[in-house]
């Protein structure tokens, strides 16, 4: 299987997840009626979300993947990026019709445990076998918990806690990127660093905080799947926090690509990425009201 780009212009890995996420989970190809878990983990070096399709084993409440990376040598990126950050968003086909976002911890299964699963995916699926021999390591063998909000314990009020937090930092770090937009525009040639490395600097800047809001989001659209499921009460509210944070999806894309481009060593390119910027976050501070009110009080009990 080819993961060159597509006449679509996609790579193999975006067709697959756009296929996966059209047909409630269903795939075609090297995936064939294989049950597909979508994956997105938070990439370790750049923050950047990552998000791969792989094929899963359901062991009651949890799910089971590979980290086979189809025989090749080293692990799945996946799989480094949830020893450093566990919180992995897991989607997956629902009888309902319709690809569900979950919110889980990955944990890495060990010794006999791990050794036990491997040899009956093994079973169930014989490529992995190849895989295995092709590859020459260990695949390890992840064990993904979906957030269970069943019982309010101090698990719930912590994740209360860290969502305020969450918001917290992206406030701080949104003005920071403003303050380093607004250096940008009154800097009068004299500084130190050459006016490419500034704007590089400035880029990079406005990269993390794209990045850091793209994975709150997701991340956050996965616990929604769980507080659905508990508190059917708020279903109409969460419908409006999901419907918003596809706008800002929208908006960052928008605005990601521009920061690729790159270039922003002219006062005109600085103002444009000033006001692409400002459409990205404009009603967020309202969004992040909105969601600390109806989701908090649930969190407490
Ligand atoms: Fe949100
Ligand atoms: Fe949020």
């Amino acid at each position: 299987m080819s993961e060159e780009q597509a006449d679509s212009g996609l790579s193999w890995n975006e067709r697959v997840i756009q296929e996966f996420r059209a047909n409630n989970g269903r795939v075609g190809g090297m995936f064939e009626g294989a049950p597909i878990v979508v994956l997105t983990t938070m990439g370790r070096r750049t923050g950047r979300p990552h998000v791969n399709p792989t094929i899963y084993y359901k062991d009651g409440d949890r799910y089971l993947v590979f980290a086979s990376n189809a025989g090749r040598e080293k692990h799945p990126d996946w799989y480094h990026n949830l020893l450093e950050s566990p919180q992995v968003t897991m989607e997956i086909g629902t009888p309902e019709g319709a690809v569900r976002p979950f919110a889980t911890r990955a944990q890495v299964l060990e010794g006999e445990e791990r050794d036990r699963y491997w040899e009956l995916q093994c079973s169930i699926d014989a490529t992995f076998r190849d895989y295995e021999a092709k590859a020459g390591r260990t695949i390890p063998v992840v064990a993904l918990h979906p957030l269970n909000l069943g019982v309010i314990t101090d698990r719930s009020r912590m994740i209360g806690a860290q969502l305020t937090k969450h918001h917290a930092d992206l406030r701080a770090e949104l003005a920071r990127v403003r303050a380093a937009i607004d250096e940008t525009l009154t800097t009068d040639g004299t500084t130190a660093l050459p006016a490419a490395d500034l704007a590089e600097q400035l880029r990079r800047r406005c990269l993390t905080y794209c990045y850091g809001l793209q994975m709150h989001h997701i991340r956050e659209d996965g616990s929604f799947s769980a507080f659905e499921d508990r508190f059917p009460h708020l279903v109409p509210a969460i419908g409006r926090l999901r419907a918003e944070h596809k706008v800002v999806e929208d908006a960052l894309a928008g605005f990601e690509e521009l920061l690729n481009k790159g270039g922003f060593d002219k006062p005109d390119e600085v103002e444009r990425l000033r006001a692409e910027l400002d459409r990205v976050v404009s009603g967020l501070e309202d969004h992040f009201r909105y969601e600390e009110e109806t989701l908090l009080p649930a969190l407490e009990g």
